[in-house]
């Protein structure tokens, strides 16, 4: 098992020679230096990741993004300026001293600053920034806490940087410019409509295809290891009773039902607080010895539409 550290320089040191858990504002992610290609393999190899699938790069600072990109474009700066520290990720043209593995051979670099103060103060004292994805097994559910790192790759790492359960609980939102146009290639923790305000509503193009864009945006992804389908619950215990499913609601739980099968994501219909739970429900749906997981979609709205794209992407799997 992973040692579990609380201390930030014993956390800075192993990152000058191995790969460390860290805790972000959206997931724990799986860091090291990016500008080592060797412990960026190190990431590769301990997720089982397909090498064409690139990493975000996590700094502390705008000022230090001119190391690895050109000049942030305005429409991308504004945003920026607004959401940064925060579940933002932003995609630029790379420069050299970013190596290849890192963006799987592609000529442009995804950054973002995350919101998180002990992960903020490493990335600010280490002299080089931290290629991190999320810290789960490829294509598993990502990890909003130390725990489930350690449950999902406790046998393969050696370290991991407690700094407390997430407080967005989802991935970042993608955004890069195409043709000057801003693309959304993956929805997240900065919701559509926040972009929206901020570079005006007609300006945003969402992008179907993401798989060739954002290679590791796959139909299958962050599944847990039972059968999930999308439904509603209430209409589909009795057609599954035999597989005795969990269930994750989105307001309210279905009574008569056992409450250890079963959780609701936000009681208010709050879907900041849904979106929160969301990753620990099917956590904790892996964990309960049920059969499969029958999940209801949410308003399809504001981080309604990152959860509902995960909760897809968890249903679409080949087992
Ligand atoms: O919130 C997050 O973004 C978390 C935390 C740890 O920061 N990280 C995360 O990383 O979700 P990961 O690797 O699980 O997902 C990153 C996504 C992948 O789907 C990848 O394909 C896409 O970002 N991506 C990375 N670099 C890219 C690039 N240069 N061009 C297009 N897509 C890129
Ligand atoms: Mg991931």
């Amino acid at each position: 098992m992973a040692e579990i550290i609380n201390d930030f320089e014993k956390a800075r040191d192993i990152l000058q020679s191995d790969v460390l858990a860290i805790p972000t504002d959206t997931v724990y992610g799986l860091a090291a230096n990016a500008f080592d290609s060797n412990l960026v393999a190190k990431i590769f190899e301990v997720k089982q990741r397909p090498s064409f699938d690139p990493l975000i790069v996590h700094t502390s600072s705008k000022y230090r993004i001119k190391d690895f990109t050109e000049k942030i474009p305005s429409v991308l700066d504004e945003l920026v300026d607004k959401f940064w520290p925060g579940p933002l990720t932003i995609i630029l043209p790379k420069k050299n001293l970013i190596p290849d593995i890192v963006t799987s051979g592609l000529k442009y670099v995804a950054i973002r600053i995350p919101n998180h103060p002990l992960t903020l103060k490493l990335l600010d004292q280490l002299d080089f920034p931290l290629a991190a994805p999320s810290a789960n097994p490829f294509g598993y559910i990502s990890p909003t806490s130390a725990m489930h790192v350690q449950r999902m790759l406790g046998h393969k790492i050696s370290y991991i940087l407690d700094g407390g359960d997430c407080s967005v609980g989802v991935e970042s939102t993608i955004v890069g410019l195409e043709n000057n146009s801003l693309i959304v290639y993956r929805h997240g923790g900065v919701s559509i409509e926040e972009i929206e305000e901020v570079v005006g509503k007609k300006n945003v193009l969402i992008s179907r295809d993401s798989n060739t864009v954002a290679p590791g945006m796959l139909s299958s992804h962050y599944a847990p290891g039972i059968k999930l389908i999308i439904g509603n619950p209430k209409e589909l215990i009795y057609d599954f009773s035999k597989n005795k499913p969990f269930l994750i609601n989105f307001k309210s739980l279905i009574p008569d039902y056992p409450s250890e099968l079963q959780v609701c994501l936000s009681k208010n219909g709050n879907l900041k607080e849904a979106a929160l739970s969301l990753f620990s429900a099917l956590h904790v749906a892996d964990q309960s010895g049920a059969g499969m997981i029958i999940a209801e979609l949410v308003p399809d709205e504001g981080l309604g539409k990152a959860i509902n794209d995960r909760l897809a992407r968890a249903s679409f799997q080949k087992h």
